[in-house]
């Protein structure tokens, strides 16, 4: 997620807020900016890269401003260049908007904006805003005015921080979902979009709520709702330490990542769910999906387990015979790749050389090849033909768990469109937008078994090894479960279709041995009822996973962990996925592991 600094006062407004700016690198960015009042008018800096580029600028500008607000980019929509660097200004060049989020409807407004005259110098849906602020900003209206009234004409996610020449002493900011915190210090106020950039300054601090428009001056901070109706603001003082706070008081970036994602689902869904249809952009136009004939998805780790969802989903639903390869097995073993066929590939950090290499091979092949990658810009996303982005922000911890349940979404979303585009009469596209609308909730009330799975982990503390078991789609986030405990809490796994244990796994079963049984999918839980029964019969403690609506499996388990039906089996099949991120998350920290950078392992594995 991108970074926001906001600071009016009497220190040298610009070199408070790159200061600030600095402080949120953790978050991950690839372009910064800042803007000012200047004796010339209002003046912005902006370049893609590193915070050091932008610093380079500033201090040849040398700034004196008592008003600045600065930005740092996670690019979502346009490439991590100068020119959708933020801030951005509007047509009159009256104001300048930083924003972080998702605009939804700004093609649309930008088009009407167009055909108007207006002219833009970036991709961005941000400058949009800025130039629908800026229309709003008309004779006699103040800043705040402009942007309650703005911000009632734009739908999505978003925070913005505005300021302006005609009003000098003010900055205003707005929120709808992407968190702005507001810093109150004597003589001077602070914005920031996450606490640790207040910290030096001050730790009286106040969150703006959604729906909230903020008027901050050197003298103080006064909101109101979108409705103008003015509210009280509720400050309250951080005792957390800066480490702490740029974790969002969470003890590792893993916990923190596990409890993003609710909000990383709406993220992932913002502008591609119409009412009635999927609206996915920027794909291959639709008689390609009609050409298609198979499809190969190719990845890593987690992102190959996202995958193997991918296939049981294609096939399923679509009918679509689909293959899963590990990217470092499919150069060498001359794959069989049909002419018609599509080559997936799904990457978090969009620089895995493996699925770099892979993705080449088919290139030379002329296969059409699709990104699914979370980095925008990144080498797999700038080199595949098409590209949909995960939209799950930066994701720190070595462990990937808001990437993957990011990318098993814009599977479906993709699933759900090409069954859209083929006008397939099995597929009920509206029943699968309405389920996957509620799984932001979804989501938060499966992270509700935390408690449990934080007992689970105090109770198998130290089993020398733990099962992990499914049937179809539950085979799959069996093995995505198996790979978190192994990679964070160092502890042996045996993961495999339920039904494939009696040929050899069941031999590992000791008295104790914790086994971990996922039952989302209705159709297999007699099945795994008489698997469960094989395990308890030699000595094993099984940990059903199940849906609230299932009255079988929580009956013959030893522990049981209840999600709520999504009304989907392949959105119940990877919320199970939750409580198990959560209990490999205890396992580890009760083992006194070190989470976020495990032994052996990096983030982004960019050497074959
Ligand atoms: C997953 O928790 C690991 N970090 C690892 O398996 C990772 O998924 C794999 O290296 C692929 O990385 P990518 O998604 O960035 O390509």
């Amino acid at each position: 997620m991108c970074g926001i600094a906001g600071y009016i006062g009497q220190r040298n407004a610009v070199e408070v807020v790159l200061d600030q700016i600095e402080r949120l690198e953790y978050r991950g960015y690839d372009s910064t900016g800042v803007a000012f009042q200047s004796p010339e008018g209002l003046k912005v800096l902006k370049r893609a890269g590193k915070l050091g580029q932008l610093r380079a600028v500033v201090a040849d500008e040398r700034p004196e401003a008592f008003v600045a607000i600065a930005h740092s980019r996670w690019a979502t929509h346009g490439a991590p260049n100068d020119l959708n660097a933020h801030p951005h200004f509007d047509q009159e060049g009256t104001v300048a908007v930083i924003h972080n989020g998702i605009i939804e409807n700004y093609l649309e407004i930008k088009e009407e904006l167009t055909r108007a005259g207006h002219v833009f110098q970036s991709e961005t849906d941000s400058e949009v805003a800025a130039h629908v602020i800026g229309l709003e900003y008309g004779e006699g209206i103040s800043l705040e005015e402009a942007v309650r009234r703005a911000v009632g004409k734009l739908e999505g996610a978003f925070g913005f921080v505005v300021i302006s020449m005609r009003e000098p002493g003010k900055i205003v900011c707005s929120r709808n979902a992407s968190p702005l915190v507001l810093g109150f210090g004597e003589g001077e106020n602070f914005i920031a979009s996450d606490i640790p950039a207040l910290l030096p300054y001050t730790r009286r601090v106040a969150i703006l709520d959604n729906d909230m428009v903020a008027l901050v001056t050197k003298d103080g901070i006064s909101a109101m709702r979108s409705d103008g109706q003015a509210v009280e603001l509720a400050p309250f003082d951080v005792e957390w330490d800066i480490a702490s706070a740029e974790k969002g008081g969470f003890e590792h970036f893993m916990l923190k990542e596990i409890h993003e994602q609710p909000d990383v689902v709406r993220q992932c869904l913002a502008g591609r769910l119409g009412q009635e249809e999927m609206t996915l952009l920027g794909l291959f136009s639709d008689h390609v999906w009609h050409d298609i004939d198979r499809v190969n998805i190719i990845a890593c780790g987690t992102a190959y387990h996202a995958g193997l969802m991918g296939k049981t989903l294609f096939e399923k639903m679509l009918r679509l015979p689909t293959d899963v390869y590990f990217s470092s097995e499919f150069r060498y073993n001359d794959p069989l790749l049909s002419p018609k066929s599509l080559a997936v590939f799904v990457s978090q950090s969009g620089e895995t050389a493996d699925s770099l290499a892979a993705l080449r091979l088919c290139k030379e092949r002329r296969i059409r090849t699709l990104g699914i990658v979370n980095v925008v810009g990144s080498s797999i996303a700038r080199e595949v033909d098409r590209v949909l982005y995960t939209q799950a922000g930066p994701e720190v911890s070595v462990a990937s768990t808001k990437a993957y349940v990011a990318q098993c979404l814009v599977l479906y979303l993709l699933g759900l469109h090409i069954a859209q585009v083929k006008e397939m009469p099995g597929v009920d596209v509206r029943k699968g937008l309405k389920a996957v609308r509620g799984y932001p909730d979804a989501v938060q009330e499966a992270l509700e078994l935390e408690s449990a799975m934080q007992e689970a982990a105090k109770k198998f503390l130290d089993a020398p090894l733990v099962f992990f078991l499914g049937r179809g789609a539950d085979a799959n986030v069996a093995l995505e479960a198996a790979l978190k405990l192994k990679e964070v809490a160092y502890v042996p796994t045996q993961e495999c279709p339920a039904g494939e244990m009696k040929h050899g796994p069941l031999a590992l079963i000791e008295e104790g041995t914790l086994a971990v049984v996922g039952a989302t999918q209705a159709n297999t839980r007699d099945k795994l009822a008489s698997n469960i029964s094989e395990l308890q019969a030699r000595g094993g403690h099984v940990l059903g996973i199940t849906t609230k609506d299932d009255g079988l499996i929580p009956g013959v388990s030893d522990t049981v962990a209840k999600i709520p039906a999504t009304g989907d089996w392949y959105l119940d099949a990877l919320l199970s996925v939750v409580p198990l991120q959560l209990f490999s998350y205890y396992m580890a920290l009760y083992r006194g592991c070190e989470i976020d950078q495990p032994r052996n392992l990096a983030k982004s594995v960019t050497v074959e």
